[in-house]
């Protein structure tokens, strides 16, 4: 057991340097005291970083529903596992102890069965954050099925593609959700989904807002009749260690999204070991982290992570700011928050409002407060760490990818010690590196770099679903046997990491990944759209915020420019979701292009983000011309 919980900074460095020297060791004797298995593995690892192949706990059976849930019953099922905190703070608050969610779960996973659910099957759940979210993942992991979750902001198209690339045949979805003062109309947009999804053979329905909606015959079922008759108890299955667990699709630089596959054992392991150090989580302690389940933040530290360590798990179906910018500080006071898990994103526009908003509540029951989904930068660091960790709680800036299924940089709590906008030190298992441009290793400090992580860690995705091809091209190629994040980053004297941001053209708005070819790829449908090129430009609140360069055709078809925007907005909203909208569209002549034909991005980056004077090295322009007239015109 002593290595699972991280102490001082002195055990750190030994437990990273064994972790480096011998990993397999190191892994081996974490899965092993801290999980039940069904068998033990053969081989701790064996992996090929150029075919990215990587098999973990070879041959281990177990089943992680049994190790969430099955396992805390005999000490803990009276315990709570999940609150569930509702948009409406007037709806009263729901919790489930590990014996009540061991039912829940059971009676999800014979309905899943009963219902023609089979072990390897794809289940996609589109649902709001509501306690059936939880259950249906974790039924979904204890019949063996592979969950795809999507988040419950995305359009029906989005949606549809999501469905067909991972060939899903049933989804779980909910006849409507709330958010904040708006109700969202989730069947209506999955009948719209399904339109294109013929894959789709049932569809689970959860009645959350009572709307009366279509119910399509021998297709849709409501599922609480069906809950109502199943049996509370159930019988986990036997999975291998390499198993599939779930689909979880994130944007990438160009084309479709990629449905990143992560894989049982591995996984387990190292959501549930991180969990436990990045959150200092102790017995009795109540964390809740504010991110939605439909991303990775939610899979890894709403359940799986925070269930794996028999804690007490915070769901929360509402937003930020309502009915008012206390609410995050009102949820932490009324369910005695100890560990609060949040975005820069959130802390920004909160940091907005008056400080009363914060200062009125009781923030005093909190011991360690995180951040994810994006460089945290100083003002907002600030802010956090004095108003609302009181300078008294460690301020964990935790990063990770998707990708990396867990927290593979951040400060261990009252371990690492902090600095403003750094990550800070690699978690054991963790060896990342930077690379230059030349794919030489920059050794020396303070110079950025690209970032990469040079040996497989448990929770590291497995491929990218139907595609090992673009997996490899995507994450093993541009630094050759090494893992490739996407981001930058500088390292000081001490070996601090400090994110500076994706470097390739992937913009995170609002903590959300956007691809810009697929948002262009979807302007570019508009009839009187040629071309367009989107970039990202600094933003007070979101981090980033997106500039479309758009071109037009048919110049004389088209005379209203603002009924333009709204309608290019408005195919953005239906084809991805309305959190890919642009802040910002400029209609041009033409987009600066090199002799090749590529955008220089470069440049529209520069004018987008108000620098008109350095373009650096303009030579290889083929249309120079069309630079000065996009700055003249440029959108302030
Ligand atoms: C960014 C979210 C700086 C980064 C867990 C990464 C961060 C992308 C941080 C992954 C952080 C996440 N500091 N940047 N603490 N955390 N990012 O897949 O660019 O939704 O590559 O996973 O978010 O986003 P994803």
């Amino acid at each position: 057991m002593s290595s699972y919980s991280i102490e001082s900074l002195e055990q750190y460095f030994k437990v990273y340097r064994q972790s480096i020297r011998k990993p397999k060791k190191f892994w081996g004797k974490i899965a092993e005291n801290n999980f039940t298995w069904y068998q033990k593995w053969d081989k701790v690892l064996e992996f090929d970083m150029q075919k990215a192949e990587f098999t973990w706990f070879k041959n281990a059976k177990l089943n992680i529903t049994k190790n969430c849930i099955d396992r805390h019953l005999a000490n803990k099922g009276d315990e709570i596992a999940i609150i569930f905190e509702p948009n409406d703070p007037k709806e009263e608050s729901k919790s489930f102890t590990y014996n009540q969610l061991y039912a829940e779960v059971s009676k999800m996973t014979n309905v899943l069965r009963e219902q023609g659910v089979e072990k390897g099957d794809r289940v996609c759940i589109y649902l709001p954050m509501i306690p059936e979210l939880a259950f249906s993942i974790l039924a979904c992991a204890r019949m063996g099925a592979i969950h795809s979750v999507v988040f419950g902001g995305f359009s029906a198209n989005a949606l549809s593609t999501r469905i067909n690339d991972s060939d899903c045949k049933f989804l779980i979805t909910a006849d409507g959700g709330y958010r904040a003062s708006k109700t969202i109309k989730l069947k209506e947009i999955a009948d719209k989904a399904l339109e294109k999804s013929p894959c789709v053979e049932k569809v689970f329905v959860v009645k959350r807002t009572n709307e009366e909606i279509n119910m399509v015959e021998g297709r849709d079922l409501f599922l609480q009749p069906l809950l109502d008759e199943a049996d509370a108890t159930s019988i986990a299955e036997i999975m291998d260690a390499e198993d599939p667990l779930f689909i979880l699709y994130t944007s990438g630089s160009t084309g479709t999204p990629k449905g990143m596959l992560h894989t049982t054992a591995g996984y387990m392991v190292y959501t549930a070991y991180t969990f436990k150090n990045f959150f200092n989580y102790s017995n009795g302690d109540v964390y809740w982290c504010t991110a939605d389940i439909g991303w990775i933040t939610g899979h890894s530290y709403i359940l799986y992570g925070p269930l794996l360590n028999g804690a007490t798990t915070v769901i929360f179906e509402g937003t930020p700011s309502y009915p008012t910018h206390s609410r995050f500080w009102e949820v932490i006071e009324k369910h005695q928050v100890n560990q609060f898990y949040t975005a820069p994103t959130a802390i920004r526009a909160l940091a907005k409002e008056k400080i009363e908003f914060v200062q009125d509540y009781r923030l005093d029951s909190l011991k360690v407060i995180g951040s994810v989904g994006e460089p945290i930068n100083e003002e907002a660091w600030h802010w956090y760490n004095d108003h609302v960790g009181n300078k008294r709680c460690p301020l964990v800036d935790t990063w990770w990818q998707t990708e990396t299924g867990g927290i593979v940089i951040a400060a261990i709590p009252f371990v690492t010690p902090t600095k403003p906008t750094y990550a800070s030190l690699p978690f054991p298992g963790i060896q990342p590196v930077l690379m230059d441009e030349l794919r030489n290793e920059i050794e020396v400090n303070q110079k950025m770099g690209n970032l990469c992580i040079e040996f497989p860690w448990p929770a590291i995705a497995r491929t990218i679903w139907g595609d090992h091809q673009r997996y490899i091209d995507t994450y093993f190629t541009t630094f050759p046997g090494k893992y490739f994040s996407g981001d930058g980053a500088l390292r000081d004297e001490v070996g601090y990491y400090r994110i500076t941001g994706r470097v390739d053209d992937v913009i995170i708005v609002s903590g959300h990944n956007m691809g810009t070819a697929p948002i262009e790829d979807v302007i570019n449908e508009h009839q009187y759209v040629a071309e367009s090129a989107i970039v990202g430009y600094p933003h007070d609140i979101k981090g980033n915020a997106l500039y479309g360069f758009v071109v037009i055709k048919d110049a004389g078809l088209w005379r209203d420019k603002n009924n333009l925007v709204k309608e290019i907005n408005q195919l953005i909203a239906d084809q991805i979701g309305p959190i890919a909208k642009l802040d910002k569209i400029q209609f041009v002549n033409g987009l600066p292009k090199t002799r090749s034909g590529k955008i220089m991005r470069r440049i529209l980056r520069k004018i987008a983000e108000g620098e008109l004077t350095d373009f650096g090295d303009i030579s290889t322009l083929l249309n120079p011309e069309i630079v000065e007239e996009i700055k003249e015109n440029r959108i302030k």
